[in-house]
């Protein structure tokens, strides 16, 4: 059974409440239609109820009628989710009336729904650009205990079993975090092999990625790598990772036993973490188009609560396959 195959079975076991914001979006609302038949979450959509049902129609999608829709309009929490706006913002100086504002763009009320536990997770960004759907949920649903930085992964499902996982890696971070700093590097490290073990399935080996191997080149960037290594291994002493390696000496048994000696993640990572989102970007995006491998994600690491960004330019099953993902998250599993 593939990868996505059983995210889906284990979603469907928890039965999480995912808030898909952009409810009267093609793609989003025929694979809510497919998620409520397939039973992979409960849904939640945001707009105004004969809006919905209308397109619904239009596109003979009968199983919306089962979905939760909740209207920005006059949603019954609005009033207490205004307040936990004015109160989490109160040192940014935003006013009650601001926030009145705010609630009634889907983007924020879905993450006010998630604060207030209203729903479980989120998926957006079929319609909205990155920054759109991530600022709210920045601002009110946070970060994790111990995590300051959000960052994106990739599962990377490569053609040949050799490298990885049985051709599986985790790569990170790819999407969000444009120049983090050692320590942060170090949480996205944390953070990816949490990803890898909850939504991959794998234990985790990671290799901290650089131009160097254990100091064959010296530089501060070289530097940065080393010392997020370290801070990592403080963060979590469980985790089996290492670095500064090159890309080569972390994935190739016999380069790794040549340039990295004794170490235990040479040659077998399965998480490659880039030293910033330029190199994890373009990396992820060559693999997947020169190797032909597919790229899972992103799933967005690091937040309070699960919510993750679509691409504008993605697929009906995209979508279902990034909320059951969410569902997973959301479960904790
Ligand atoms: N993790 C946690 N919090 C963050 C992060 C982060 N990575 N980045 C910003 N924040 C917080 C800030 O601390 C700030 O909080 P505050 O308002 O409480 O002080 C808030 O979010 C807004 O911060 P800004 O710096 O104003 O963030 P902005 O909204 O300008 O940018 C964004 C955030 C959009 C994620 C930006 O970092 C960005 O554009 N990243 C690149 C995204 C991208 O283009 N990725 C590549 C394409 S995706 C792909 O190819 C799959």
């Amino acid at each position: 059974m593939d990868l996505l195959e059983k995210i889906k079975i284990s979603a469907k076991k928890h039965s999480k409440r995912i808030v898909l914001p952009e409810s009267l979006e093609e793609r989003t609302l025929k694979a809510a239609d497919i998620l409520i038949g397939e039973n992979i979450a409960q849904i939640i959509l945001i707009g105004e109820p004969s809006d919905i049902e209308k397109e619904a129609k239009n596109l003979g999608l009968a199983n919306i009628s089962d979905a939760e829709i909740v209207n920005p309009a006059n949603h019954p929490q609005k009033e207490k989710y205004i307040d936990m706006m004015v109160e989490i913002r109160k040192k940014k100086g935003l006013t009650r009336d601001e926030a009145a504002k705010l609630i009634e763009d889907p983007l924020y009320l879905a993450t006010l729904m998630i604060k207030a536990g209203d729903a479980d997770g989120e998926v957006a960004g079929a319609m909205n650009a990155t920054g759109d759907v991530l600022r709210p949920a920045f601002q009110y649903v946070k970060t994790m205990p111990g995590i300051s930085v959000v960052s994106g992964a990739f599962i990377m499902i490569l053609k040949n079993g050799e490298y990885g996982e049985d051709g599986m890696l985790v790569f990170a971070d790819c999407a969000v975090h444009p120049d983090p700093d050692e320590k942060e590097l170090a949480e996205i490290a944390v953070a990816t092999a949490g990803t890898a073990k909850a939504i991959a399935g794998f234990d985790p080996r990671v290799a901290m990625l650089s131009f160097s191997t254990k100091g064959s080149a010296k530089h501060a960037l070289v530097d940065k790598v080393a010392n997020a290594t370290r801070i990592a291994k403080e963060m979590a002493p469980e985790l089996k990772i290492d670095g500064e390696l090159q890309a080569d000496a972390a994935i190739v048994e016999k380069v790794g036993r040549s340039k990295a000696p004794g170490s235990d993640i040479a040659g077998k990572a399965n998480v490659l973490i880039f030293p910033n989102l330029e190199s994890g970007n373009i990396a992820y995006k060559l693999v997947q188009r020169l190797a032909g491998a597919e790229a899972i994600g992103p799933v967005l690491q690091g937040m309070a609560a699960p919510i993750n960004d679509l691409s504008r330019g993605c697929s009906v099953s995209d979508i279902v396959n990034l909320v059951a993902i969410t569902a997973n998250q959301a479960a904790g599993s």
